[in-house]
């Protein structure tokens, strides 16, 4: 409908298409209509006041699809025939399907860098939230058209895997090595306490750390390989859980290598220089430091090995378009690999963006994988099971396993919806009663709402057919309109690399079901047929806004 506005509209004045495409309005009320055109910024050039210009228009505008166009003051307001809004977006729903808010007009490579998980270290609630966003932003991106290439970077070099194999050779050696999460978590956690109970260890670990970069001690290398994979192996299971998959995964401990010999070409074109026997890039012109890429021992550190990966990326997949997904805590740092890049004229040099990812905070507190009282993966989703289980046992009676897969995708819709629905700049307090209430703001009443949607077709044995579009009460105007809105608010969230705007929409939309739900009868009346296809309508776009957020639908709840 914009797009029809603007074209009658570009004929009668002197703006583009896309430029009153971009002026055009939602009105605050619907007596307002619900579009409108400010006239400001065409006084100027027509020596008129805005109001007058918005008289004159209004007049003359004849538009198909609109049943008034009225001018208020200063804007044209523009009243949509509903029925026609309503035929229209009702039968591009049910023609599109799944496919309903998918657009072509990106045809980017993009790749997006999301989750990073170190290996001998926790996956914990920090890392759901930063999972949660990559795999969320690749949904919208490819939806509207780019090509997106999921990967994931991992520590699995450095000072905490010493310390890992230390305690583990020390103290645990009689344990199996494990693939389970909580228990890698828990070595390094034993590591850290039996650090700081006898600090003369560090010497011992530092040893460890030496032989680990010289490769020089088969057995520890064996043993880094070992649990290496077993880290690996152990992320395997969570990314099913969040429905991720990762189609590169690049790992410290095979850039390190490369990434010396690109601190070095630094440092022959004179970008990077020796500073008390570290290479280094002063970048304190710019406002951003010094950043770090050889110690003095000639060891590559974290900065060095981003240069190099960041030009690889861009070599292996021919990108348009690098998006990193990482702790806002990293902020000055990736700039700071940013900056460098630009110097260089490196083929990631403004192609790179950053996506921070803020805190996850518990009520009880902040976590740090160093001391334990971070929340793993796997405790904070059995609590969230546990809290769904009971749920669901308060309204029926199910077989253990429908019950436990049920409570599974619950717990996972809980948590996603959580971290995506929040603005990305802001920290998230997770509260567990809140965030797994059926009711308000979160992930189990989209669940629920969709579900309790689907049983209203399936009781009707529904079928698609033609029908009459009735005399429409304002709660079903109210839905259409939410519904006709979806495409756009998509691209807005592809635009803006803004995931919470598909989750507020999804939450609106939800809402606004249940009002219409609430004042209609639907069975037995003589617009069912109607009444149902709009039920159908709204579950489609419910569902493919949850996708887009990687959220699964329950067809029952
Ligand atoms: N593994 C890193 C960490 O735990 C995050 C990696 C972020 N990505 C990057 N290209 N630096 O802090």
């Amino acid at each position: 409908m914009k797009k029809k506005i603007a074209n009658t509209l570009s004929k009668e004045t002197s703006l583009s298409n896309k430029e009153i495409e971009d002026l055009l309005e939602i009105p605050p009320s619907p007596e307002l209509g619900d579009l409108a055109f400010p006239c400001f910024s065409l006084a100027k050039t027509l020596k008129k006041s805005p109001a007058q210009i918005a008289e004159e228009l209004a007049k003359k505008l004849r538009i198909k699809g609109t049943e008034k166009i009225e001018a208020k003051g200063p804007y044209v307001n523009f009243f949509l025939d509903k029925s026609q809004l309503a035929k229209e977006t009702i039968s591009v729903i049910l023609r599109q399907g799944e496919k309903y808010g998918y657009s072509k007009v990106s045809k980017e490579n993009v790749m997006i860098e999301f989750s990073q998980p170190n290996t001998h270290k926790a996956f914990h609630v920090g890392h759901i939230r930063g999972t949660s966003l990559g795999e969320s932003l690749a949904r919208i991106m490819e939806s509207q058209g780019s090509r997106v290439i999921r990967a994931n970077y991992s520590g699995d070099t450095g000072m905490h895997i010493a310390k890992w194999l230390w305690c583990y050779q020390k103290f645990h050696s009689k344990e199996k090595l494990r693939d389970n999460e909580e228990w890698i978590a828990s070595i390094y956690v034993d590591a850290i306490k039996r650090l700081a109970e006898k600090e003369s260890s560090q010497e011992e670990v530092d040893e460890i750390n030496r032989k680990l970069e010289s490769r020089e001690d088969k057995k520890l290398n064996e043993l880094w390989k070992k649990t290496r994979i077993a880290s690996i192996n152990s992320w395997k299971k969570i990314y099913k859980e969040l429905n991720t998959k990762f189609d590169v995964h690049y790992f410290e401990s095979e850039v390190e290598q490369p990434a010396k010999n690109f601190a070095k070409m630094l440092l022959t074109k004179k970008i990077a220089e020796i500073s008390e026997g570290a290479t280094i890039v002063d970048l304190k012109s710019y406002n951003l430091g010094v950043f770090l890429l050889l110690r003095k021992d000639g060891t590559v550190l974290y900065g060095g090995k981003d240069m190099f990966l960041a030009e690889r990326k861009f070599k292996e997949f021919n990108l348009d378009k690098s998006l990193y997904v990482i702790g806002r805590e990293q902020d000055l740092y990736i700039h700071q690999v940013f900056k460098t890049l630009e110097l260089i004229k490196s083929p990631a040099a403004g192609k790179s963006f950053y996506v921070p990812v803020s805190e996850v905070r518990l009520p009880w507190g902040k976590m740090s994988s160093r001391t334990g009282d971070n929340v793993l993966y796997s405790s904070f989703k059995q609590e969230l099971v546990k809290l769904a289980k009971s749920k669901l046992e308060e309204r029926q009676k199910l077989p253990p396993k429908e019950l436990e897969s049920r409570a599974l995708k619950i717990a996972v819709a809980t948590m996603k919806y959580t971290m995506l629905k929040q603005d990305i700049n802001k920290n998230i307090i997770f509260d567990k009663e809140e965030a797994t209430s059926f009711e308000g703001n979160t992930g189990p009443y989209l669940l629920y709402t969709y579900a309790r949607a689907k049983s209203i077709l399936r009781k009707a044995k529904y079928k698609k057919a033609n029908f009459k579009i009735p005399q429409l009460s304002d709660e079903e105007k109210q839905l259409i309109l939410s519904l006709s809105k979806f495409p756009e608010e998509v691209k807005k969230a592809h635009d803006s690399l803004a995931p919470n705007i598909v989750a507020t929409y999804a939450y609106q939309l939800a809402q606004q079901f249940n009002e219409f739900y609430h004042k209609t009868k639907i069975l037995g009346s003589e617009n069912e047929q109607f009444g149902l296809t709009l039920v159908d309508a709204f579950s489609q776009t419910l569902r493919n806004s949850l996708n887009l957020l990687g959220i699964e639908v329950l067809e029952t709840m």
